[in-house]
């Protein structure tokens, strides 16, 4: 039997955690034969529902489920003490009335604690994908507070992005998701991303041709992909779980496993400066795995519209990056 991998979740409590940790104790991240412990990190009032996921987790009796940890976020190297992945799901939500910026100041210091605390604990190859809301800036606060983590390891979640704009393109042709190939998200999880039609294919060919219609991917699509948030909360009453799961279960799954030649997956990393996107920033782009380290995939081109969408978005990461500079030692 393999040497157990450790796997924190913070948020663990709540809706995202509630969908992600099954699927992790399972083997379905990892694999059947890769022994799995989970470190369950959750804010101090959330202890005893905690102690009712990890009740939950035991009576599923996953043969591949080899412990529980269980941290306050008070205590948070223990929490992340010797992890080969932190998943960091936890923040504050945003309420009504609350304006992004606001979001960013108050889940702000809870990510220069994480930083901090990943740094002081975490095993020596430890990846950390960062889903907690405003993601990409959270992931900044985080990685600035955890200088000797290098830069490579970084990661904030683009792939609910990513698949929301898969599914709508694979409806809209009639083709499989299947089909659908380097449909890339680029810049912020925020209304200003940028899926690049463009550059996606369907079966082969562009997927602008495929679908003959110009104008339904300029407003529609683009419209739907970067409202879909909203419109599940207005559904369901509550925002996206299983599918946030889902896509950082993905997400995981790209960044450990050599990307299929010819094919991309769109994941918010720090900038090398590539596309003239400032170094630094926590950007996401269209980038390759070789199961181990990414690489931005270089070469795409983008006509002039497809260009001032992307400077949009990373003109906000640029202001959210303003927003708290304070944070970034
Ligand atoms: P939720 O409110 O159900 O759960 C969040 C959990 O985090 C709560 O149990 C809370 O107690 C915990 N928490 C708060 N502060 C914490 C801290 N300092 N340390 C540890 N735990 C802490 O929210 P849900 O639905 O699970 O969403 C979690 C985050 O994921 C939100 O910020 C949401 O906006 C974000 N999200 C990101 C997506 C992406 O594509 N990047 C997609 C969907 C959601």
């Amino acid at each position: 039997m393999k040497a157990p991998i450790r796997v924190a979740v913070t948020g663990a409590a709540g809706q995202i955690g509630y969908a992600l940790l099954f699927r992790i104790a399972s083997g379905q991240l990892f694999g059947k034969d890769q022994p799995v412990i989970l470190h369950l990190v959750e804010v101090p009032p959330v202890m005893g529902a905690l102690d009712g996921v990890e009740m939950e987790l035991d009576d599923c009796a996953f043969p591949t489920l080899a412990g529980v940890v269980k941290a306050d976020s008070d205590h948070l190297e223990d929490g992340f003490a010797d992890c080969n992945f932190v998943l960091c799901v936890g923040s504050v939500p945003r309420k009504a009335g609350m304006e992004r910026g606001d979001l960013i100041r108050i889940n702000g210091p809870i990510f220069t604690n994480t930083g901090k605390a990943i740094q002081a604990a975490a095993a020596k190859d430890v990846r950390i994908v960062v889903v907690g809301n405003p993601c990409n800036t959270n992931c900044l606060i985080a990685m600035a507070n955890a200088p000797d983590i290098p830069r490579d390891r970084w990661y904030a979640m683009m792939m609910l992005d990513e698949n929301r704009a898969v599914s709508q393109l694979a409806k809209k042709s009639g083709m499989t998701v299947a089909d659908v190939k380097n449909m890339t998200i680029w810049g912020n999880h925020s209304a200003t991303q940028y899926p690049d039609f463009y550059n996606a294919t369907i079966g082969g060919k562009p997927a602008a041709d495929v679908i003959g219609d110009e104008s339904w991917l300029q407003d529609t699509f683009i419209e739907t992909v970067q409202k879909r948030g909203a419109a599940v909360i207005q559904a369901r009453g509550a925002s996206s779980a299983a599918s946030a799961a889902n896509a950082c279960i993905d997400t995981v799954k790209n960044i450990i496993t050599p990307t299929p030649a010819g094919e991309s997956f769109s994941a918010a990393i720090c900038s090398d400066g590539s596309y003239g996107i400032d170094e630094g920033l926590i950007c996401s782009f269209p980038l390759t795995s070789d199961g181990s380290n990414w690489s931005i995939k270089q070469g795409v081109k983008q006509n002039e519209w497809a260009q001032a969408k992307v400077d949009a978005t990373v003109a906000e990461l640029k202001e959210e990056r303003d927003t708290v500079k304070d944070l970034l030692p």
